[in-house]
């Protein structure tokens, strides 16, 4: 039987109100979202569901594609059209073969199909044709999207722009230049759309839209309501996804349902279900809880919460750590980054997650929460072993306080992968120095991809601590013994992304690396 089959004779039985002590939670049985123009409702939805099966096998929208199911390759990328803080409204890729359809509660979805109007292609369209940026035609409603993204984003758009826009979406036939070229030329055929002709959709960026209707629209579906999908399938199993508004909420689940998924914005968790075929019995969905998606700024650190989009943290930061701005580009793509969560990749714990390593060097402390109350560790104290960490029954991740940085502060992050986008790392090395009377008077160095979590070189911080900023020409007999210590502080593993040996060759060189900009910098 397959997943259409399976969902089809979904039905709701028996769901249970939620409950936060002796108050019941007001509670909303469907998923909505805008869609051509209307709020579409979904009901009796196996929480399995991705948005690309729904599309396609429901909708029969079938203009988005199915090409990797794992977030690779772009052919399913869409937009969610979704309020941002100040009430307007921001327009973000997303990968459909991955998303799970309750992460469009609330948002406007479009497809390929979205975007022309009575017979006329749309502008990126339009521009795709004009460069016979085409070719081999499957890939197309996937860069069409993630160009349709950046011509309602951006105003000025660069080649740099561009590249980091269609990082996400793979051609392998016949190459990016027309693409590119399209993409460069779709904002001046919008600019000439005669003013009659202007909608929302077409008109690009920076030009002015009147947003009132779907802004409204947007608003009318923001509630104070959870979110429950509960039933049984055709063979009796009970599954059932919940997403509350408010963390208490989200604590009374977990005491009640203790072998929840956590699923915040599906990155990982996605995959679990398109490639290791995992149906998820109970889902417990972060993305409504408001208390985990805020930024705030203290005295000496920032308090990021785990629903923290890596879009939005780049956003924030960028300007903060020039090194951090970079890793954060190459971080996946930007459908991946608009859905994945800070929160979401610490909990994984994998190790060669991309923001432990700089997060740990820079003294982060991760913030974990019950309904007995929170705690706080040492970022590298979170891990207990390959993809173990030390969160307990009924915590959540929370987020992280992360220092801020100091005038003394020198601080430098490299990713080493196979490609320079959309690519795991293989290690990533972050160290970070404060500097005290022309000396290196305190050292954190973490890397990722060197042990089976991502850990501190302790060592090597030791022997680098109280040593003259430029070790690397004034010193060379401490610069040798730092990389041998380095070498003892982890025991690389080889796989598929590297062999051990040359894992630690690289670790050793970007201490190098560090060292030299170091002795540059200042
Ligand atoms: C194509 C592709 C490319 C990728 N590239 C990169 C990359 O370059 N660098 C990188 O580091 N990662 C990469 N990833 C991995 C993934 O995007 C990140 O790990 C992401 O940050 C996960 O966040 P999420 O919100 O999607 O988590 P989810 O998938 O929702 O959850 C991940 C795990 O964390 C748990 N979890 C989530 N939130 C919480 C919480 N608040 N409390 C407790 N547990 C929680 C979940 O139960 C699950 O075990 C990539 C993934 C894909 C598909
Ligand atoms: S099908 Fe390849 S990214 Fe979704
Ligand atoms: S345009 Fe589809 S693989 Fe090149």
């Amino acid at each position: 039987m397959n997943r259409t089959t399976t969902f089809r004779c979904w039905f709701l039985r028996g769901a249970t109100l939620p409950t936060v002590g002796a108050e019941t939670v007001p509670t909303r049985y469907d998923v909505r979202f805008v869609l051509d123009g209307g709020v579409h409702s979904v009901t009796n939805i196996d929480p399995n569901t991705t948005l690309l099966n729904y599309l396609r096998d429901t909708l029969h929208k079938t203009g988005t594609k199915e090409g990797c199911a794992e977030g690779d390759c772009g052919a399913c990328t869409v937009v969610a059209a979704s309020l941002t803080s100040d009430g307007n409204v921001s327009y973000q890729a997303i990968n459909a073969c991955i998303a799970l359809l309750p992460a469009l509660d609330g948002c406007e979805l479009l497809t390929v199909e979205s975007l022309a109007s009575s017979n006329n292609l749309h502008p990126v369209q339009q521009a795709m044709v004009a460069a016979h940026a085409s070719q081999c035609g499957f890939c197309t409603p996937g860069f069409v999207m993630s160009l349709f993204a950046l011509y309602k984003t951006v105003a000025d758009i660069t080649r740099q722009d561009v590249n980091d826009c269609l990082a996400g979406n793979l051609c392998r036939c016949t190459g990016y230049r027309p693409i590119v070229d399209a993409a460069l030329d779709m904002r001046s055929l919008g600019m000439a759309i005669p003013a009659d002709e202007r909608s929302r959709l077409n008109t690009p960026a920076g030009h002015g839209t009147d947003d009132t209707h779907i802004v409204a629209m947007l608003h009318a579906l923001q509630d104070e309501h959870t979110l429950q999908l509960q039933g049984t399938d055709i063979d009796g199993a009970t599954r059932s996804l919940r997403a509350p508004r408010h963390l208490s909420e989200a604590y009374a689940f977990l005491e009640t349902t203790p072998d929840a998924t956590i699923l915040a914005g599906g990155t990982d968790v996605g995959l679990w279900i398109t490639k290791q075929h995992a149906e998820l019995s109970n889902v417990l969905h972060l993305r409504n809880v408001d208390e985990l998606r805020k930024i705030e700024e203290h005295a000496h650190h920032w308090f990021v919460g785990a629903g923290v989009s890596i879009t939005r943290l780049h956003e924030t930061l960028r300007d903060t750590w020039s090194s951090l701005d970079e890793l954060w580009r190459r971080f996946a793509s930007p459908p991946i980054r608009n859905a994945a969560t800070i929160g979401g990749n610490v909990a994984n714990g994998s190790p060669i997650g991309d923001s432990m390593p700089p997060l740990i060097a820079l003294g982060a402390k991760v913030v974990l929460g019950s309904s007995d109350g929170a705690r706080t560790l040492p970022l590298e104290q979170f891990y207990k072993g390959y993809r173990q960490t030390d969160l307990r029954a009924g915590e959540l991740v929370l987020g992280v306080n992360l220092p801020k940085p100091t005038a003394s502060q020198f601080f430098r992050v490299y990713k080493i992968s196979k490609r320079m986008d959309q690519d795991i790392s293989a290690l990533c090395g972050a160290f970070a120095v404060d500097i005290q009377d022309d000396q290196i008077a305190e050292c954190r160095i973490a890397f990722g991809g060197m042990a089976a979590i991502p850990a501190r070189a302790h060592g090597c911080e030791q022997v680098l601590s109280g040593q003259v900023l430029d070790v690397v020409h004034e010193q060379p007999d401490v610069l040798e013994s730092a990389r041998t210590v380095l070498a003892a502080d982890y025991t690389p593993i080889s796989d598929l992304r590297a062999s051990g040996r040359y894992r630690q060759l690289v670790a050793g060189n970007l201490l190098e690396k560090f060292l030299l900009e170091l002795a540059e910098c200042t």
